[in-house]
């Protein structure tokens, strides 16, 4: 097997969906914690403060607040060579503006490192995962470029504080999501497009300063963007079909172009000129993204898609991945999301090709409906799903010589589901007894895919090869 010596694996989570504890120890409110339960095919709805009798998942989540010592020791008998985790934007800033940071949410995260360093884990933090400060809602969130300032108040005082520490950091999840999903990506209750390009361009003005600063801080600092691994397929060779999966893919990476190349791409301003958007340019914003481009690319990897000369726009809606198209060659997963392992090995060298970067993966996996037998969850399903993906991964990196650096797979322990807010929606290797209205014992249970991923990483990727 091909897998560098020093190759990341791990897991990735996200602080609002295992959390909990959401207004503990001076934490305050986000855009996360005013979502409540949907289902699949059901929106999650956004409520403008919280409301009695209604279920909102993050607020007790996994409560992993509590228990991160338990599961953390977990993922090192899992032998995790780096964890993906996110940092709690109002933990550290409640309302979002403040010039000091709360203590309580730093200590907190020592605390986690604590843990992390006692097992020779490396973090990989994301500064911001689907949760901004509902304080900020004041301003217009992202609209404003007041957001950018807060934002890098925020990051500045990650980078000081936890200077040494850690050393590998995402900017914004999935920024891309700005176009398909802006109340969670940041806080935009909007289908206005003008309103979601200011918005996205703040956030990226926001991402090239924080890559500077981290620099600055601490040279050792590597920053990656990431990306929500949107990739679509043409329905047919019709150049209709192939035209309109090109427009397609610009919408969705013009993100990374920017993050990458640090300037809009001639595609991208060419359309906002024919929508008549203006973006909110400030004199030595070109320098800054220019200047701010990042180490690396990291993104999420679950599915692909089919787009031709009928779809309609980008992806829309929390639960909109529907391109009105089907791949009649892939299987689904009880969600809807295709499989299609090598799906991953093309979008590797597609954004190989175009960034020679180093990338990483940092979210893959299956999200499906777990059944406790006697103690027991044989997922042999996500065992299939993630060994090939995995098997697929390795051919990038042997067969096309893709720089890889690590892998960390998504929600290593059950979490709540960013689209639907579920429980039931199940990723983990390790089972948390908890239903997806937030009754159960929370207790851990090792999942059958648990001892397979451990030898997994003990081999280096070597096991895959084996029949199971
Ligand atoms: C990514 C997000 O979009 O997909 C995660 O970064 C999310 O936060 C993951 O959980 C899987 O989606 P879902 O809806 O199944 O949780």
């Amino acid at each position: 097997m091909t897998f560098p010596k020093n190759f990341l694996w791990g897991g990735a989570t996200a602080a609002n969906q295992i959390e909990g504890a959401f207004d503990v120890a001076g934490k305050g409110l986000s855009t996360a914690d005013v979502m409540t339960l949907g289902a699949h095919g059901v929106k999650r709805k956004i409520t403008k403060e919280i409301e009695a009798d209604v279920h909102y998942p993050s607020h007790q989540a996994i409560d992993h607040y509590h228990r991160y010592r338990e599961d953390i020791a977990l993922m090192a008998e899992l032998g995790f060579k780096v964890y993906r985790f996110s940092i709690n934007w109002t933990r550290i800033f409640p309302e979002g503006d403040e010039k000091e940071p709360n203590r309580a949410g730093l200590e907190f995260y020592d605390s986690l490192l604590d843990e992390l360093e006692k097992y020779r884990i490396q973090p990989l933090v994301t500064i911001s995962h689907f949760e901004t400060p509902l304080g900020l809602q004041k301003y217009g969130s992202w609209q404003s470029r007041r957001l950018v300032e807060f934002y890098l108040n925020y990051a500045t005082v990650l980078f000081k504080h936890f200077k040494g520490r850690i050393r590998y950091w995402l900017t914004f999840n999935e920024i891309n999501c700005m176009s398909t999903q802006p109340w969670v990506a940041g806080g935009i209750d909007s289908e206005d497009e003008s309103v979601r390009m200011v918005s996205a361009y703040h956030q990226l003005v926001a991402s090239a300063m924080a890559v500077k600063i981290a620099h600055e801080i601490d040279p050792g600092n590597q920053v990656g963007m990431m990306y929500a691994g949107h990739f679509a397929y043409p329905a047919s060779p019709h150049p209709d079909d192939i035209v309109k999966t090109m427009e397609f893919m610009q919408e969705m990476l013009f993100y990374c172009d920017v993050q990458c190349r640090g300037y809009y791409p001639s595609y991208k301003l060419k359309e906002l000129e024919r929508l008549n958007i203006e973006l909110p340019i400030e004199p030595g914003d070109d320098d800054l993204l220019q200047e701010g481009t990042v180490d690396f690319l990291s993104y999420s990897y679950y599915n692909t898609h089919v787009t031709g000369a009928n779809t309609k726009g980008i992806l829309k809606g929390m639960n909109g991945l529907d391109t009105g198209y089907k791949n009649q060659h892939l299987p689904k997963s009880e969600w809807g999301w295709t499989i299609d392992p090598q799906g991953l090995r093309y979008s590797l060298n597609l954004l190989y090709d175009r960034y020679q970067l180093p990338l990483m993966i940092v979210e893959n996996g299956l999200g499906a409906v777990d059944v406790l037998v006697d103690g027991r969850v044989h997922d042999q399903y996500r065992i299939d799903y993630l060994k090939s993906h995995l098997l697929e991964l390795e051919k990038a990196i042997d067969l096309d010589g893709v720089n890889v650096m690590g892998y960390t797979m998504w929600g290593p322990i059950d979490l709540v589901a960013a689209s639907t807010g579920e429980m039931k929606k199940r990723y983990g290797f390790i089972y948390v007894d908890v239903d997806d209205r937030g009754q159960g014992t929370f207790q851990r249970i090792k999942k059958d895919s648990f001892a397979w991923y451990q030898k997994v990483i003990a081999t280096n990727g070597a096991s895959l090869k084996e029949e199971i």
